[in-house]
């Protein structure tokens, strides 16, 4: 009997616990997050998933089956930055846990990630969101989604250093199954919108990984807070991006230089882009939808210079493809994936016409992924 329940007590102790949170795709609403305004993704059948198992002192061993690496840090002891590590992303999420008054227990993890990495499909927050949960759970502590969420966002702008919105870990925190997520990012309010089901979320990888995303992601958001600095002192009420109009832009834009002019038009229009597209999805008009996210793209290709040549191709590849109601870019941008929406019956054909354009003309094999909008993060075993 003794032995019985010391055995028990030994697997209940060691016995990892697994945790899952998905990358996602956004279908539209591109770098306006972090201008308060709107987007609208959907948590994808992709996910990253974290084992932990407690330990007695303060160190966490995590390692990761992607990189075959492992790395010990000392909660007691910890890095204030990262270094340019793939564990840069789960220990910013331990030190923001910690530094929001979270004491947390030492931990042996294992993580594994199916989200292809620097592809636009948020990697990143599956794996911060995973940790997350896993840490606190491990710990014995509690917090809110939407607090995970945020703290999980800071260790990415503070830790990692890369100046990210907060939509990527919200909608790994929030997504639901068949369902896209309107977002209003400055109350935080949204709402789920259902998938048609004779659409397919079809996304297509370049293959092209951007160096410099990072530093060119943290610009765009520098050339905003520039024209917001610059329009607020013309139009006091505002306060970030999302207060503006084309109009307004139209009538002050000789308070402000051209290309910021170009970035400040892109995040408004795109802001107005996705509250029609969400109504059109609400009435099912799928062709409006897909004409948003053309216009979508042209407008984060021309204004706010964040595509690519790659990316460009691979829209102009899936316009020609019959059954595609729209395409576009997803993500930060600078390489990474499309999103096409794609009628159920023309997959196959859209995939086989990109299959044999795109290496043709690039010299790249893309990778293609039919994705289903799945669940938000969750205890998984
Ligand atoms: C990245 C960021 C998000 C968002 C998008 C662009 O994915 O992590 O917060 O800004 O780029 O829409």
């Amino acid at each position: 009997m003794l032995i019985l329940s010391t055995q028990q007590a030994l697997s209940e102790t060691f016995q990892p616990k697994v945790y899952r949170a998905p990358g996602r795709v956004n279908l539209i609403g591109e770098h306006t997050d972090y201008n308060q305004g709107f987007v609208m993704p959907a948590a994808i059948d992709f996910s990253t998933w974290v084992a932990i198992a407690p330990r007695q002192d303060r160190k966490l061993s995590i390692r990761s089956e992607n990189f075959a690496e492992a790395v010990e840090i000392d909660l007691d002891q910890p890095a204030t930055q990262g270094r340019g590590h793939w564990s840069d992303y789960p220990v910013g999420v331990a030190v923001k846990l910690e530094q929001s008054g979270h004491r947390l227990v030492g931990a042996n993890m294992l993580v594994r990630g199916e989200v292809p990495i620097g592809s636009g499909l948020s990697s990143s927050a599956a794996i911060e969101v995973a940790t997350g949960l896993a840490l606190l759970e491990n710990s014995d502590a509690k917090t809110d989604r939407v607090t995970l969420a945020k703290l999980c966002q800071q260790a990415e702008n503070e830790f990692v250093g890369m100046r990210c919105g907060l939509m990527d870990q919200f909608v790994s925190c929030f997504g639901e199954s068949g369902h896209a997520l309107m977002l209003d990012c400055r109350g935080l309010d949204y709402h789920l919108l259902a998938l048609p089901e004779n659409v397919k979320l079809v996304v297509c990888n370049t293959m092209v990984k951007h160096d410099l995303a990072n530093s060119e992601y943290n610009a765009r958001r520098a050339d905003c807070e520039e024209g917001v600095r610059l329009l607020s002192r013309k139009l006091p009420f505002v306060g970030s991006l999302r207060d503006i109009t084309t109009g307004d832009l139209q009538r002050h834009k000789d308070q402000i230089p051209e290309v910021i002019g170009r970035r400040c038009r892109h995040v408004a229009s795109e802001n107005s882009r996705v509250l029609e597209a969400a109504s059109a999805l609400e009435r099912s008009d799928l062709e409006t939808f897909g004409q948003l996210m053309g216009e979508s793209h042209r407008s984060l290709r021309d204004d706010y210079e964040v595509s690519c040549k790659e990316l460009d191709l691979m829209v102009d590849l899936a316009n020609q493809v019959e059954g595609v109601l729209g395409a576009r870019m997803t993500g930060g941008g600078f390489g990474g994936c499309t999103i096409n929406l794609v009628r159920s019956e023309n997959v196959d054909s859209f995939k086989q016409f990109v299959a044999r354009e795109y290496p043709e003309a690039t010299g790249r094999n893309p990778e293609i992924y039919v994705c289903a909008a799945a669940q938000g993060a969750e205890r998984a075993e």
